[in-house]
């Protein structure tokens, strides 16, 4: 099934207007209408709550979370069961945004059947409206399976966090020779599969431009330049927290880890010096 094909009804409302939810047919309709589709990665339902007040398009729930949140140095350890965790969680603070969660290594790396079953848990036990999975040629059996068993499915290319140990780190991808085409061909079996999107990361931004504009669905970038069909960032990268993390595609548009560890400072201060819990913070009676 090529969800490109299909139309949506009405019109998205603008950035925090009316909270008709997203859905994988507004991806198709946004590329169309050469509107950028925005997406952010959220791990709980406080952070999803707000950036759905944003007005974001999508939430990722990345397995990015397990290093993020949980210290991992690799994506490789998290579990379909902690992925379905944080995808509940962020679907109880987000009314509008697309919920995508992404299904962890070897979840469908086995067979299509694997996929289904996996993506169906996903599915059924956090209310997310699709999952996304990285590879490209290789998986579109199991992209295929997945969306004959009604499960939307977001393609990944380029860099891809599962496979770091055979890229053999953080590379920019695609500069290879041969590498576009074997990219195109990617995409292009992930798109004849049903996937109704792909993200690209880490590659020449000429790369993603030619792989955007193979394909009828949209492409979504992180570090892929600024001809993809809509952008994603890590949510705690782009606010600051993760202060080490400082790729060159990222933009920072906060500094809350300098803010976290400023007020944290001023509040161990205060309670040192006696200066908190002052009167106003005290019950009388
Ligand atoms: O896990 C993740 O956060 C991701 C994004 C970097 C696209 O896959």
């Amino acid at each position: 099934m090529a969800y490109s094909t299909i139309s949506s009804a009405g019109a998205d409302p603008p950035p925090g207007g009316p909270a008709r939810p997203v859905t994988v047919l507004d991806f198709a309709r946004r590329k169309k209408a050469g509107e950028p589709i925005v997406m952010i990665t959220g791990y709980d339902a406080l952070f999803a709550s707000l950036v759905d007040a944003a007005g974001v398009d999508a939430i990722l729930v990345g397995d990015s979370v397990v290093s993020v949140l949980c210290g991992e140095k690799t994506t490789l350890s998290a579990t379909v069961d902690q992925m379905i965790y944080h995808g509940r969680l962020v679907c109880r603070g987000a009314e509008r945004a697309l919920v995508i969660v992404d299904m962890p290594f070897m979840s469908y790396q086995v067979s299509p059947e694997q996929a289904v079953r996996n993506g169906g848990r996903i599915l059924k036990e956090t209310g997310a409206g699709a999952v996304k999975l990285e590879g490209g040629a290789d998986f579109a059996p199991a992209v295929e399976a997945l969306t004959r068993a009604g499960i939307p499915v977001m393609g990944h290319l380029g860099f891809t966090p599962q496979s770091v140990h055979a890229l053999g780190g953080h590379r920019v991808q695609g500069r290879a020779k041969g590498a576009l085409e074997k990219l195109i061909r990617d995409a292009r079996a992930l798109e004849s599969a049903g996937a109704f999107s792909v993200v690209l990361e880490l590659m020449p931004e000429r790369i993603a431009e030619k792989v955007t504009h193979v394909l009828s669905i949209p492409t979504i970038g992180i570090g892929a330049g600024s001809h993809c069909s809509g952008q994603v960032l890590v949510l705690h990268d782009m606010l600051g927290m993760n202060e080490s993390f400082e790729p060159r595609f990222l933009k920072r548009y906060a500094e809350l880890g300098a803010e976290v560890r400023s007020a944290v400072s001023r509040y161990a201060e205060e309670v040192r010096t006696g200066a908190y819990p002052g009167p106003e913070h005290v019950h009388k009676s």
